[in-house]
């Protein structure tokens, strides 16, 4: 089956393409590239042809952080659902993250998602390992038969390893698979289980402050300890001013590391939690208008590798709850891309930046090999995107299980229109 896309702005920051370019498609790989009046006249009798004027074509978009709820939390997301609204966001690919029920700690519940993903997936699924079993941090779980089992990173995202000596072990163990380690950047005794960011909000609020610190000593840390260990670190969630000068300075030293956003956090601020709406409840919590201002710096001068959706869906039963007792998190995988290019419209990135964030340096802080790119011969993952259209975000829009998005009732601008995994247009 082949198919031609015609018309589209073509923007490929790994092959430096940013004009417009006639696509060929043919059994899932890219077959051909041609500027306009170039391509051949003569073309495949059966060719299916997309006429994409005026929209913007990328590499398909990479979600790095994703929590697909799949074993255990089905009521939450599942892997069906999940993937279904990462394609309605523009994704092509996703990595899930450990914090599943079984926890992905082994090689068994690794083949248990990619074998779902195989069959009910319609993006690819890249499973994220835990770091150690359970997510307790205390015993490292067996890496080489994860990675065998098609593991692309280890994480004990959405808990933090609080012991510095088996944080080594796992860097050190990890790099002996050329694993990357995901860290969630967290010290739990300085969190003291607070509820948002500590400052005058959580005062006037009357709720628990997580300060800026709790980020920062333990990406300081971890900085120290990926030194020591040579391996590849990855920051996950990146919130605070604080933390973003000590990646920084980390990289400028040569330390292996990279780190991602979430839109939440160059978008919104501790400010925005009005009348104790739980939508707004994350971790790490929204922040000062000052690290919300580092954050947006930091995507623009490239400290940010990535901007990730930390997609966290959760049932309405665990967000209708006090804001004390709500779950963390943002369903927010449909939301990225409308929200990363409001940034290319403020002019503070361009469209091969954002490409670049959504698509590349994930596909290479990953190992994706072959993806993040638009040559021939690559597996054609595509995203279409309409960069104009403007559209009201309502609840029945989304298309995950979880409905717990802050930027319900937002004016956004921008959305994907189609999506192509190796070469099959996916319905959203
Ligand atoms: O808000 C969050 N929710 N932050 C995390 O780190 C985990 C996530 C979840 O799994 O719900």
């Amino acid at each position: 089956m082949s198919l031609i896309i015609r018309g589209a702005h073509v923007v490929s920051p790994k092959e430096k393409i940013d004009k417009p370019l006639e696509l060929h498609i043919r059994s899932g790989r890219i077959a051909g590239l041609y500027d306009k009046g170039k391509a051949p006249a003569k073309i495949d009798p059966d060719a299916k042809v997309i006429d994409a004027g005026g929209l913007v074509l990328t590499p398909g978009l990479i979600d790095m952080h994703v929590h697909l709820r799949e074993p255990g939390f089905e009521y939450k997301e599942t892997i069906a659902t999940g993937t279904k609204a990462a394609a309605s966001g523009g994704f092509t690919s996703v990595a899930c993250m450990a914090n599943t029920f079984p926890v992905n700690d082994s090689a068994s519940v690794t083949r248990y998602i990619t074998g779902k993903a195989e069959k009910e997936a319609c993006v690819n699924v890249f499973p994220v390992g835990a770091m150690t079993m359970g997510l307790k941090g205390e015993r490292l779980c067996e890496y080489g038969d994860m990675r065998d089992a098609g593991c692309v990173a280890v994480s004990d995202d959405g808990r933090p390893v609080m012991d510095a000596a088996m944080m080594r072990r796992v860097m050190e163990y990890a790099k002996t698979f050329d694993l990357l380690c995901i860290s969630h950047c967290e010290d739990e005794a300085l969190a003291h289980g607070g509820q948002m960011n500590e400052g005058a909000k959580s005062t006037v609020l009357g709720l628990t402050g997580i300060p800026c610190a709790a980020e920062e000593v333990m990406v300081a840390r971890d900085v120290l300890l990926a030194e020591l260990t040579k391996c590849r670190l990855h920051i996950a969630h990146v919130s605070t001013k604080g933390a973003l000068r000590i990646i920084k300075n980390a990289k400028k030293r040569g330390v292996n590391v990279t780190c991602e956003t979430a839109p939440h956090y160059f978008m919104l601020t501790d400010d925005d939690i009005t009348d104790y709406n739980t939508n707004y409840k994350v971790n790490p919590p929204l922040r000062s208008k000052e690290d919300k201002k580092a954050v947006i710096a930091g995507i623009k001068d490239g400290t940010i590798d990535v901007i990730a959706s930390d997609h966290a869906p959760h049932h309405d039963d665990e967000k209708r709850a006090p804001f004390m007792y709500a779950a963390f998190g943002i369903s927010g995988i449909q939301t990225v891309l409308p929200l990363t290019l409001s940034l290319v419209q403020s002019g503070v990135i361009s469209m091969s930046d954002l490409v670049m964030k959504l698509s590349c340096q994930p596909a290479g802080i990953l190992g994706l090999a072959g993806k993040g790119v638009i040559k021939v011969g690559a597996c054609a993952d595509l995203t279409l995107i309409d960069t104009k259209k403007a559209f009201t975000l309502q609840t029945g829009d989304i298309v995950s299980k979880g409905k717990n998005s802050p930027f319900i009732g937002r004016e956004l601008k921008g959305c994907a229109q189609a999506v192509f995994v190796s070469g099959k247009r996916i319905s959203i």
